[in-house]
């Protein structure tokens, strides 16, 4: 074994205590009163970077939250690697239905329960951990790396695209490696080539100046909680097939050999209904489970509201009604354009006897990255050393927006080296990500930089 794997075993445990102590700091980036936990997360990882005898780790302030940037680039004729994680966490809520506390991370069968544990502290964490493994043991790093962690992930990277625009040279680099999605099944290793974009849309129909008594008013006056309904049926037919005209057009359609690739996937059906506890599956017709989940667009309510809904029953109409829906997107739909044509046909369904407004929330561009590009056989490979498994190569259903934007603005693929699993519950209550995958996720990070310059020359 070399001398990073073994530091790395040595060093299991005050790994798990750093990461612990990170975990602990709740820095949500959706709510506004959380800015200095923010901070407090920002400063945290300055200080790891600063125990690696980088050439440089610094902040940089933006209009939203910190991002940290370090680097340490000793070769000319090697590869660089921008290393992207991101230190912001979604909510807690609902809060009782965590076990234990978010925010105080527990482990309880072999897992770390906690918000962020696997989106993304503890997959970010890997990497640091596995720079570490080289300084520490007196080692040069084998590339150049360079470290982009930000705090606003979670609310669609505002002010990252900005930064990448604004810092294209300090930013060069040959590929980004980042631990953000999940592992096709446990120890089940895979690289994600493909994401979904994502536009997301709120929607809200005012009708009568206030809540109205359903029994004097029913029946004579419209009620914009039915409206919104109708509107939302119209917007998909029973084959799951969106109905927003043009939403279609400039979908890139799935290959034989896409979908070829899809079927030799080891996916279980009847698992997957089971961890779900539903009976039977529903989606766009004319596509698999795992073709729908991850590489054909989607449109789903989020969240509707609208009316009485405390208990007992309160006999109003209601004033006005909400809905956030939300769209997963393929190359090459384009998110405005997407918002553009959903409005347009929300606002042509509306019935005159109600006002509609639709508005646009943070989206995101799909991305596939290159299946020939060297860095994802380099991948593989480090995957393949420490799982003892080989690497499945699949695609996924969630979104970094930012993927995308690195490929535009600084021109390079990136490697999705995710060592999180689909149940580690990330957004959701009792949160957990695998001691046995942080672990190997540092290794497999070590690993990897060790493998890369062979594969670039
Ligand atoms: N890490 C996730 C994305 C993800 C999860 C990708 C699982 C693949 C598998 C990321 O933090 C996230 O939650 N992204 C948001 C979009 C963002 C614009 C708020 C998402 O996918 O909803
Ligand atoms: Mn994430
Ligand atoms: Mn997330």
């Amino acid at each position: 074994m070399s001398t990073t794997q073994e530091y790395i075993d040595q060093n299991k445990d005050k790994f798990v205590e750093e990461l612990f102590d990170l975990l602990r700091i709740p820095s949500v980036s959706t709510d506004s009163s959380r800015k200095e936990e923010i901070k407090k997360a920002a400063r945290f990882l300055v200080s790891q970077l600063n125990n690696l005898n980088l050439d440089t780790v610094k902040t940089y302030e933006t209009p939203g939250n910190p991002i940290v940037y370090a680097e340490h680039c000793p070769h000319d004729d090697r590869p660089t690697v921008l290393i992207y994680g991101h230190y912001d966490v979604q909510p807690s809520d609902p809060e009782e239905l965590w076990d234990t506390p978010p925010f105080e991370p527990t482990i309880k069968d072999g897992l770390i329960y906690a918000r962020g544990a696997s989106d993304d502290k503890g997959q970010a964490f890997t990497h640091v951990k596995a720079v570490e493994s080289f300084v520490k043991t007196g080692q040069e790093l084998p590339v150049n790396v360079k470290f982009i962690l930000e705090g606003e992930e979670e609310i669609g990277s505002p002010n990252l695209v900005p930064f990448l625009e604004e810092h294209q040279e300090l930013l060069a680099c040959d590929m980004v490696l980042i631990s953000d999605t999940a592992m096709f099944g446990e120890d089940q290793p895979s690289i994600t080539y493909g994401l979904r974009g994502l536009a997301y849309m709120e929607i809200e129909v005012v009708g009568p100046n206030r809540d109205l008594h359903s029994g004097v008013y029913g029946g004579a006056v419209e009620n914009p909680a039915n409206v919104l309904c109708e509107i939302i049926a119209k917007l998909k037919d029973e084959d799951g097939v969106i109905q927003i005209p043009g939403f279609y057009d400039d979908v890139v359609p799935l290959t034989e050999a896409d979908r070829e690739a899809f079927a030799q996937l080891p996916f279980d059906e009847e698992e997957y209904k089971k961890t779900l506890n539903v009976e039977a599956l529903h989606g766009e017709k004319g596509y698999t489970t795992l073709e729908r989940s991850s590489a054909r667009p989607t449109l789903d309510v989020n969240g509707i509201w609208g009316g009485y809904t405390k208990e007992g029953a309160k006999t109003v109409l209601p004033s006005k009604a909400n809905a956030k829906v939300s769209m997963r997107l393929v190359p090459d739909q384009n998110p405005h354009k997407i918002a553009q044509l959903f409005k347009k046909h929300v606002e042509s369904l509306a019935p005159d006897t109600v006002k509609v407004t639709v508005n646009e929330h943070h989206g995101g561009f799909a991305s596939v990255t290159d299946l020939d590009f060297y860095g994802l056989k380099a991948g593989a490979q480090a995957f393949e050393d420490v799982y003892e498994t080989e690497a499945l190569f699949s695609r996924e259903g969630g979104s970094i927006p930012i993927v995308a934007d690195f490929k535009r603005v600084l021109g390079v693929e990136s490697i999705l080296m995710g060592f999180g699993l689909t149940s580690n519950a990330i957004h959701s209550p009792n949160e957990n990500f695998s001691l046995k995958d942080f672990h190997r996720g540092i290794k497999t990070s070590a690993r990897f930089l060790e493998l890369l310059p062979d594969y670039a020359s």
